[in-house]
This record gives structure tokens, C-alpha cells and sequence, in this order.
């Protein structure tokens, strides 16, 4: 987690750290800070939002044309002005991005040395270890390699010293960090849109890469210390692309952007009559026809929508699908197969439990890989031998929603071409689940219609404590994404149940004061989860019910009912989850919350 950002200029670089820093909040908002050198190091660290230290950076007139800056999310030391970044050893000045796990052992011996540590954070180790290295005759550059090799950990870090006027040094291990490009200036950042004010040239560093950053350019040294060439790409963001416009939240923004966001990660079929599997790699056909079972392995939203594609590659392509949470699934024993696909679904890439647990199936054995991810350049898509780049734009909201449905998109198509290679779906078949994707976007307009239905809900919803969300069957892994939404954003307590376990506890809890939402499409599964309402009502729950037009649940004293349209098949579980969406938008609205970045979350977990 955290952002960072730097920049080296011939012009005062303030308002680009400050601009980069707003457009990196989404990785956090503990505190702000940045240093700038201008004859002297000067810092503001701010414990509010970034707006915060843009007011206090102005009214001390903090100006500068070589300058780092740091958005936090607090890991080592409460969030407070002490442990916010920059930190300072003499003249070195030090942002960070990730973590450092042999930090005590780093402040006993810098302790030794007589340096005193005035916070909690691991980062402030850096900086005195870069100090201590360059107090010996060190260049920056020398002493910020020779600091990382005694790291042990992750880290992206920027670092400047007060001394020197001319550069700045970025270094990478485990944690992303980009450079951009910019005419007679460079610049720095934890992710490109970051940067998308100044320049769309980027140059993304490989783990262990260290730069040293000058007017004249960019000097590139990889893990082993050798001068290296990085290309640079051209950067598809465009600054509307991470502007709210007439929105009032990212979160509200990115739930209309849905059908965009998922018509252009179909783009690939909706002029084909023929799905390809080589939509996921040039060798997809040939691994996809070797594969006999999938584990699929992700944390939070994503992992949600793992489950929903478990429904779909057993039911569908007919191969075992396992699904596990990342951080379970990398320190438990488990028995790998060279014929199993390991799937990894993340929307930044850089989970650091989904990348440790793809690295952990490898070491055991598993030989076959497919990330699907909405960064490019990420990490996770680069561990992997196939690849699918959802194309749902920059998410910055931190509750995930566009990303999700665009996952979700993709696992449809991965699904269906499995299916194909292994001779399970017909030309017939093919044609019409090709043609109910195309159709996907549009259906998810009308879906959006359901807004003021939904806000009513969420009125009601504002007061209470708890909510629980059912759903049966593809439906289910839905209602958990749905009760994950509440939770995550309007801090109203949610849980998902399948909705036949309801009678095994959880319906000890149903009294008039605990609303239940009820996924009721009408699937194989309807008239089960109708007795399950049943069960609900008879104990005066207030039951909140999304049915498909042909349910025959109507409306009565506690039945409240919004009407979805037609059952959409395969596709259902996309379109239910825009109503839960912007249930917990709305709930979290009604309490007064903020929205795109609610308490003690952060959008980009990059720590274990
Ligand atoms: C964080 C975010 C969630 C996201 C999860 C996994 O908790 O707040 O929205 O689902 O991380 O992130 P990933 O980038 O791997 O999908």
C-alpha cells in the first residue's frame, strides 16, 4: 500500500507531487507528506488527506525543483505527523512502499551506530542506513544499493539528499514503481495515472532495478548492478480517465461505468462468431487442452469472483475448479498437479497474498498459470504464463465494483473457450452464449434503471446495525460480494449465507431489526429459496428481494421487491451484483461516510 511519487525539474515540482499524490490516495490515507529541496530540505507531513497538506505546502510557501512525496497507509506506527513520510537522517530524505521485516534488527545496529529513531515506522531504517552509507564517502546512488542489500523485505522507495541538487534515487524490490518521462524532466510514481498530468511516457522497473534520476535522464542499474535499458510505453491513460467529472464519487462513477467497462473487455468478441482461446496468450490452446483441474486463488472482491467462475467452469467446461482466499492458500500443505491451471484474478496485480500464493503453487509443483488483472505491467501479470488484461479503466474508488464485473466478463469468456477446447459447447451453443455476452452491456444499463428503487432500501438500511444477504447456488458467492460491499463501505455489519444454511444458525438472528436482501433469480434453485424466505418471514424479517420478472414473488407487508429483468442465464450473477452495488453506495451516502475511502482501508494491499 502507500503511493509515492517523485520528480526532478527545471520548475517547482510541489504542485505535480501534490497532484500525484491525490490521484495515489486510493493506496492509502492514514497521512501525507513531502520534501522538496530548495538550498534546503524542506517537509510538510500532514495526518489529513492529501488536501490537507496541499493547504499547509501553500501557506508555508514549500517550493522546489527536485522533490518526493508519500500517501500512507499506516502497517508500522498509528498514523500520526511522527510516522508520517518523508523520514530525514541528516540530509537524506526517504519515501516508501511496502515493508521492511528485518527493521528491528537494522535498528539495533543503526542504534549502535548513534542514530536515534524519532518514529515507529520501518521506513526511518532507510533513511539512517542511506545516511550511514553516505557519511562513509558514499555517492546517493552508491549508498541507497549498498542500504537495499541489507534489507530484507519489499520496498519501492525515493530517496534524496539535502547535499545534492542534481538527482534523485528510486529503487524497487517487490513493490511496483514506475518512471515517467517528460521533456528535460523526470519523474517517478507507484502507478502511471500518478503522473498522467505531466507525461504518458513510461518506463516500468523491474524487480531489483535502482535509477538514479538527473535532468539528463534516467541511468538504470538491475539486481545484479548492471547498466540497463527499460522500454518506454506509452501510457493509454488519459486524464479524464481518472477525473470524477459530473460524478459526485469514484464509486458512483465506476458503477456507471459498467457497461463501458465491460463492452470493452468483450471488444474481443463482439465481432467475432468464434471464440478463440488464444485471448489469453498465444499458448492458451495448447495449456487450456493440457488442463484437468483449476485452483483458482485471489482475496477479497476478486476472490468472489472466483467463486462465481467455479460455478461456471464445473458447470460449463466441465473441470474441477477449486477456489482458495490467497492468504490461506500459501501457508497450508496442499497437493499440486502439473495438469491443474492455477489462476490468479487480481485487479491491481500486486496483492502481495495473491502473488506469494501464485510464487507458493509454483515452488510446489504446478506448472501452469493464467492471471487475470485490469493493470497492465503489473506483477501478478507478469509472473504468469497466460495472460487476460481486463479493460475496466483506472478504479479508484477503494470498494471494488467495475472491476469486479469486468473479472467476472472475463471468466465468461475463459470459461467458454475451456469449453470449447475440451468439446463440451456446440457451434449452437457457442453462438448463443457469444450473443448473450455482446448483449451483456446493454442489459447492465437497464439493471442501472433499479437506482431509485434501491436508494429507498438503502434509506431504510441507514439505521440499522446488521444485514444479512442470501443467495443459492452462482447466486451465493454474489450475496457475499453484496454483504462485502455493505460492510466495506457504510460499516453496517453484513453476511452473506447460502441460503439453505439459514435454518443452521443464522436464522437465530432474524428478528425486525435485522434486514435480509435475497438474490432470487429464476434459476433450478427458486422454489428452494423461496421456503428459505418463507423461514424469514414467519419470523418477521423484512425481506428485501431482487426477482426476476417471472418469480411470482410479489410485494406484502415485509416483502419488499425490486423486479430485475428477464433471467439472464449464465450472465445472471453479473447483473444482480449492480443492485447490491449501489445499495451499499447508497447506505454508506445516507451515514454520512466517505465513500471512496472508507476507514482503515486502502484499495492496493501490497503487505502480507
Ligand atoms: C483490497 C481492496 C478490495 C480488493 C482486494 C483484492 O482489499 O479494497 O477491493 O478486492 O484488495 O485486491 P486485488 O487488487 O487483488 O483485486
Amino acid at each position: 500500500m502507500c503511493g509515492i511519487v517523485g520528480a526532478i525539474a527545471k520548475r517547482n515540482v510541489v504542485p505535480i507531487l501534490i497532484e500525484g499524490l491525490k490521484r495515489l490516495e486510493y493506496r492509502g490515507y492514514d497521512s501525507a507528506g513531502v520534501a522538496v529541496l530548495n538550498g534546503t530540505l524542506q517537509r510538510v507531513r500532514s495526518t489529513g488527506r492529501v488536501a490537507e497538506l496541499e493547504k499547509m505546502a501553500a501557506s508555508q510557501g514549500v517550493s522546489g525543483d527536485l522533490g518526493i512525496a508519500h500517501t500512507r497507509w499506516a502497517t508500522h506506527g498509528v498514523p500520526s505527523e511522527r510516522n508520517a513520510h518523508p523520514h530525514v537522517s541528516g540530509g537524506i530524505s526517504v519515501v516508501h512502499n511496502g515493508i521492511i521485516e528485518n527493521h528491528e534488527a537494522m535498528r539495533q545496529k543503526l542504534r549502535a551506530l548513534g542514530y536515534e529513531f524519532l518514529s515507529d515506522t520501518d521506513t526511518e531504517v532507510i533513511a539512517h542506513l542511506v545516511h550511514s552509507h553516505v557519511k562513509t564517502g558514499r555517492g546517493l546512488f552508491e549508498a541507497v544499493r549498498q542500504a537495499t542489500s541489507e534489507l530484507v523485505g519489499a520496498y519501492a522507495i525515493a530517496v534524496l539528499n539535502e547535499k545534492d541538487k542534481t538527482h534523485l534515487v528510486v529503487a524497487r524490490h517487490g513493490a511496483p514503481l514506475l518512471l515517467g518521462v517528460g521533456e528535460g524532466e523526470l519523474f517517478a510514481a507507484s502507478d502511471a495515472s500518478a503522473l498522467v498530468q505531466v507525461t504518458q511516457k513510461i518506463i516500468y522497473l523491474e524487480d531489483g532495478d535502482c535509477a538514479e534520476l538527473t535532468l539528463d535522464g534516467a541511468k538504470i542499474f538491475d539486481d545484479k548492478g548492471n547498466a540497463t535499458n527499460r522500454a518506454v510505453h506509452v501510457s493509454q491513460l488519459t486524464p479524464d480517465a481518472v477525473e470524477l467529472g459530473s460524478y459526485r464519487h469514484y464509486m458512483q462513477k465506476e458503477i456507471f461505468e459498467q457497461p463501458m467497462a465491460v463492452a470493452n473487455t468483450l471488444e474481443m468478441v463482439t465481432s467475432a462468431q468464434t471464440l478463440s482461446a488464444n485471448l489469453f496468450g498465444v499458448e492458451a490452446e495448447n495449456i487450456l487442452s493440457q488442463i484437468n483441474q483449476m485452483l483458482i486463488l485471489a482475496c477479497g472482491t476478486s476472490y468472489h469472483a472466483g467463486v462465481v467462475a467455479r460455478y461456471w467452469l464445473e458447470g460449463i467446461a466441465g473441470v474441477p475448479c477449486n477456489v482458495e482466499i490467497a492468504s490461506e492458500y500459501r501457508y497450508r500443505d496442499s497437493v499440486p498437479d502439473p495438469r491443474c491451471l492455477v489462476i490468479t484474478i487480481s485487479q491491481s496485480g500486486e496483492t502481495a497474498d495473491t502473488l506469494a500464493a501464485l510464487q507458493y503453487a509454483k515452488s510446489l509443483g504446478h506448472k501452469h498459470s493464467l492471471s487475470i488483472c485490469n493493470v497492465p505491467e503489473s506483477a501478478l501479470l507478469r509472473a504468469s504464463d497466460l495472460r487476460f488484461l481486463t479493460r475496466a479503466g483506472p478504479e479508484i474508488g477503494v470498494a471494488s465494483t467495475k472491476a469486479f464485473t469486468t473479472q467476472l466478463a472475463a471468466l465468461a469468456l475463459l470459461t467458454l473457450a475451456v469449453a470449447k477446447l475440451k468439446g463440451r459447447l456446440t457451434a449452437e451453443r457457442e453462438a448463443q452464449l457469444l450473443k448473450e455476452l455482446r448483449h451483456l452491456p446493454s442489459a447492465l444499463t437497464t439493471v442501472l434503471h433499479v437506482e431509485p428503487q434501491v436508494k429507498m432500501w438503502a434509506e431504510k438500511f441507514t439505521n440499522m446495525q446488521h444485514a444479512l444477504f442470501l443467495g443459492r447456488g452462482i447466486h451465493w458467492p454474489i450475496a457475499m460480494e453484496g454483504a462485502l460491499k455493505l460492510k466495506e463501505i457504510s460499516y453496517i455489519h453484513a453476511e452473506a449465507y447460502a441460503a439453505g444454511e439459514l435454518k443452521h444458525g443464522p436464522l437465530a438472528l432474524v428478528d425486525k431489526t435485522m434486514p435480509v436482501v435475497a438474490i432470487a433469480p429464476n434459476d433450478a434453485l427458486l422454489e428452494k429459496l423461496k421456503s428459505n424466505l418463507q423461514e424469514v418471514r414467519a419470523r418477521g424479517g423484512e425481506l428485501h428481494v431482487l426477482a426476476d420478472q417471472d418469480t411470482r414473488i410479489m410485494p406484502a407487508e415485509g416483502l419488499h421487491v425490486i423486479r430485475m429483468p428477464d433471467h439472464a442465464g449464465m450472465l445472471s450473477p453479473i447483473l444482480h451484483t449492480i443492485p447490491l452495488q449501489l445499495l451499499a453506495y447508497h447506505a454508506a451516502l445516507e451515514r454520512g461516510n466517505d465513500v471512496d475511502k472508507p476507514r482503515n482501508l486502502a484499495k492496493s494491499v501490497t503487505v502480507e
